[in-house]
């Protein structure tokens, strides 16, 4: 399939962000056109986290991917906290007045979205590669891109670049017009799939002091579990039963039997080491190219924001991109990039938070670690401290 040599939205990137951000237009009546670089089957098979705020279940209900996750998304109304051989309970929707969540995995939302554009949405191409974004502070830029081994290219009217971490985008804004706030951790997370039913209702996140470890789902028989390891480490270094036993040791409570089921232990389907970074780079526009999702931030995984943050930054400039077009006026645009910051740094600082609250640097001194206690005590006993956690896990309003 070759594609359009013009077209108003040219998105490059076809993770959450692009996918979605095509489905919108494409129902707002905006020609668009999707370039990703990977085959279909890769980015089905991407694993990614799995935790979709009651606003992110919306939009994708809203554009029409609602029907296999009201169906196979499981609602959970808390989470559980272990620490210092204790269980703690938080309650969502008693504490942020009705808030819940939907475990439902990133590469289902994907599969779904795909399976809608393909059907009757705008072109989407696999395995075009955006190589540059030139024309981007003139009124119109282009993307110049390989496809089957040739060249092309692709004039717009605006490029919106979803082409996540390590794209392409971000990099055409100059130098001098951008910034980037970092910070890495030293820690990674190993992931792994099993064929197993999750331990407990609730996802249990534990601190202990051999290292966090988080205990997630993706159905009612395969979990997702993740431990803290140091950075280099290699899936390798970790059979099935150290993984397995060093799940069961950070977890342990003082009164086994007290807050959740036994962890059962099965086939351990896949395995992955993830590092943890946060970074964000402002602003999100530059002249008529626009960056939203990992391509102008990233968070550590811990509390699931990436995808959220994602799905909020297109559903905002899907909105800016009809107000444009049914008025002409470009007052949306214009605020788009600040719109979006103030809720990525809210994501930005509850991730932290999570991660430095539930993790063991391999530096941290034991006055550090009283510290870290001490704030997981004051979550489980202050109802202020315990719904600050749950307003920002179950997420911020969209604006
Ligand atoms: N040309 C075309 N496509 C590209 C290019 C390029 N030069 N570079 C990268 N891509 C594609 C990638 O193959 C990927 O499919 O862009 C897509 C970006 O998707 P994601 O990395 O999933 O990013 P995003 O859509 O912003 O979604 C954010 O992903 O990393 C997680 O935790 C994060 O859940 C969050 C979500
Ligand atoms: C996941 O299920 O992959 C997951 C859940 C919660 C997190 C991170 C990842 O905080």
């Amino acid at each position: 399939m070759t594609g359009p040599r013009h077209t108003t939205v040219g998105i490059i990137g076809g993770g959450p962000a692009g996918l979605l951000l095509a489905r919108l237009l494409h129902r707002a009546g905006i020609d668009c056109t999707v370039l990703e670089s990977r085959d279909r089957a890769y980015v089905e098979r991407r694993q990614r986290a799995g935790i979709l705020e009651q606003g992110t279940v919306d939009v994708l209900r809203a554009c029409g991917a609602g029907e296999r996750l009201d169906r196979e998304g499981l609602v959970h109304d808390g989470i559980e906290l272990r620490y210092d051989g204790r269980a703690h309970r938080l309650d969502f929707p008693a504490l942020t007045g009705g808030r819940r969540v939907t475990v439902y995995a990133q590469t289902e939302v994907v599969k779904d979205l795909i399976a809608l554009q393909l059907a009757s949405g705008p072109p989407l191409l696999f395995g075009a590669q955006a190589l540059t974004v030139t024309g981007a502070a003139s009124g119109s830029p282009r993307i110049r891109y390989l496809h089957e081994g040739r060249e092309h290219t692709l004039t717009c009217d605006y490029v919106v670049g979803c082409d996540g971490f390590h794209g392409v985008a971000r990099n055409a804004v100059p130098a001098d017009e951008r910034r980037t706030y970092e910070r890495s951790y030293p820690y990674s997370w190993l992931g792994v799939l099993a064929e197993v039913p999750p331990s407990s209702d609730e996802l249990i996140y534990t601190h202990s002091a051999r290292g966090f470890a988080l205990f997630s789902m993706r159905t009612p028989t395969v979990s997702r579990l993740y431990l803290q390891v140091p950075n280099g480490t290699a899936p390798a270094d970790w059979p099935d039963d150290r993984i397995w036993d060093e799940l069961e040791t950070r977890s342990a409570l003082d009164t086994p039997g007290g807050a959740s089921g036994k962890l059962e232990r099965g086939p351990i389907t896949a395995k992955s080491v993830l590092p943890m970074r946060s970074s964000v780079t402002e602003p999100m526009r530059y002249g008529r190219l626009l960056l939203a999702g990992d391509a102008a931030h990233i968070v550590p995984p811990t509390g699931a924001k990436g995808l959220n943050l994602a799905v909020a930054d297109v559903t905002v400039l899907a909105r800016a991109l009809t107000h444009l077009h049914h008025t002409g006026s470009t007052d949306l645009l214009d605020a788009y990039s600040a719109t979006c910051l103030r809720r990525v740094w809210r994501a930005e600082h509850f991730s932290s938070f999570m991660t430095t609250t539930l993790h063991a640097d391999p530096d941290q001194s034991p006055f550090e670690t009283r510290l870290q206690l001490s704030q997981l005590d004051r979550i489980a006993t202050s109802p202020h401290a315990a719904a600050e956690l749950a307003e920002n896990y179950t997420g911020v309003p969209l604006v």
